[in-house]
């Protein structure tokens, strides 16, 4: 059994103590679990669960074979790299950190090859996205042509970013919609059709909340081969949408996130406009639909991957090396707009690190905080 302490009871950390509590989270068991807000303890008392409210002493307890880091994104990376360097495995939250080069400390701070450290990109598991993984794995678009993601049904009212003093703040979370809601997406993205070459973002600040960070974000992608893509992001738009399309020679993908569909072209595209004599003809098109039936609870299979990674050897769903792509697309949008320019991949971390450091002093500090905010988690995925 991999004995594992979560570290942060906040909305996330609650999440994955009840699976693992709830015993759906295979060859795993909750051991430990450490929060400086001491109330979030207190139904841990008599459990068999050890306490802690110093996360430091539960990383050196020894109670422990793995680190679950579900804090808020700044201190991702210094209590990731502490948990790492004390030979322990690591789950880290979304997103790896808080910008490229605090991920690239995460990653270095490995102590040995069957150290397993994963990341909660959870959303990979959703029955949609796999299925366009599984599509685009078979090749049944063909060559890539063009991508689109228009994700807008991320709608934060004013009270989430202003009931904590780290979220969507330069220095807590490294950013807004990109670094906070949008991190699932640019992973699938990526996942899904690779990393651009070059990206041109558009990030609005504080358009829609009282905010320094971005609210919402559009950018142009250039992949190699031609191949184009948008997205675009927002936290201000209710009830927004959440419209992937995929583009091949071969045919197109959609979803939701509820439904996938795969339209299929009867020829290649290119070849079909070669060679017909029918000025308006199109190439024929069927269309096969993919409905999941039962919901999936993402972070339990993400959980239950990494114990299986540990005490198996089973391949990482979502390796933690994978989590610069997503921190490396929404800086490069960031950093673009900042710049006014074009931005080529790979983003210079060191650059983008001294980039972010100035925003954040610059910026002020929030107070007044909301703390009686009404929480409810399963309206915070969409
Ligand atoms: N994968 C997902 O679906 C998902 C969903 C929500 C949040 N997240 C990510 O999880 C992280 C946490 O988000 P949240 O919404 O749960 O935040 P939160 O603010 O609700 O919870 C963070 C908790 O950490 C505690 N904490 C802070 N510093 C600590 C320390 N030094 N030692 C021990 N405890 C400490 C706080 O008291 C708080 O209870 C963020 O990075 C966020 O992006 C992921």
């Amino acid at each position: 059994m991999l004995r594992i302490g979560v570290i942060g009871l906040g909305n996330i950390g609650k999440v994955h103590v009840n699976n693992l509590r709830g015993g759906l989270v295979e060859g795993a068991e909750l051991v430990a679990v450490a929060e400086q807000a001491t109330g979030a303890l207190d139904e841990f008392k008599d459990s068999g669960i050890a306490c802690f409210t110093d996360a430091t002493e539960m990383i050196q307890s020894g109670l422990v074979d793995a680190a679950l880091i579900a804090l808020p994104t700044f201190l991702h990376a210094p209590l990731g790299i502490q948990a790492l360097e004390a030979g322990l495995h690591v789950m880290m939250e979304k997103p790896l950190a808080c910008h490229k080069a605090e991920a690239e400390r995460i990653l270095a701070a490995r102590q040995r090859d069957d150290q397993v450290i994963a990341l909660m990109m959870n959303q990979r598991t959703n029955p949609c996205y796999a299925k366009l993984k599984q599509w685009l794995d078979e090749g049944a678009i063909g060559t890539l042509q063009r991508v689109s993601w228009i994700m807008t049904n991320w709608f934060r009212p004013e009270i989430y970013f202003h009931s904590s003093a780290w979220r969507a703040t330069w220095a807590g979370d490294g950013g807004g919609v990109l670094m906070n809601q949008c991190p699932h997406n640019l992973d699938v993205l990526q996942w899904l059709v690779g990393m651009p070459e070059r990206i041109r973002g558009y990030c609005s600040f504080g358009k829609y909340h009282d905010l320094d960070v971005e609210d919402e974000a559009t950018a142009y992608l250039e992949y190699p081969n031609g191949v184009t893509g948008l997205f675009a992001a927002s936290t201000g738009e209710a009830p927004g949408v959440n419209r992937l399309e995929i583009i091949g020679d071969k045919g197109t993908l959609k979803t939701d996130g509820n439904k996938a569909i795969l339209m299929r072209c009867s020829e290649s595209v290119a070849e079909f406009s070669k060679s017909t004599d029918e000025m308006f003809g199109m190439p024929e098109i069927t269309e096969e639909v993919f409905e999941p039936t039962e919901a999936v609870n993402q972070h339990a299979i993400i959980l239950t991957n990494f114990s299986k990674a540990i005490n198996e050897g089973e391949t990482l769903i979502t390796p933690a090396e994978e989590g610069i792509k997503s921190l490396e697309l929404a800086g490069a949008m960031i950093y673009s707009t900042w710049t006014d320019s074009t931005v080529e991949l790979p983003l210079d971390s060191a650059a983008y690190e001294a980039r972010i450091k100035q925003a954040a002093a610059e910026s002020t500090p929030r107070t007044n905080l909301k703390t009686a905010a009404k929480v409810d988690m399963s309206k915070s995925y969409r």
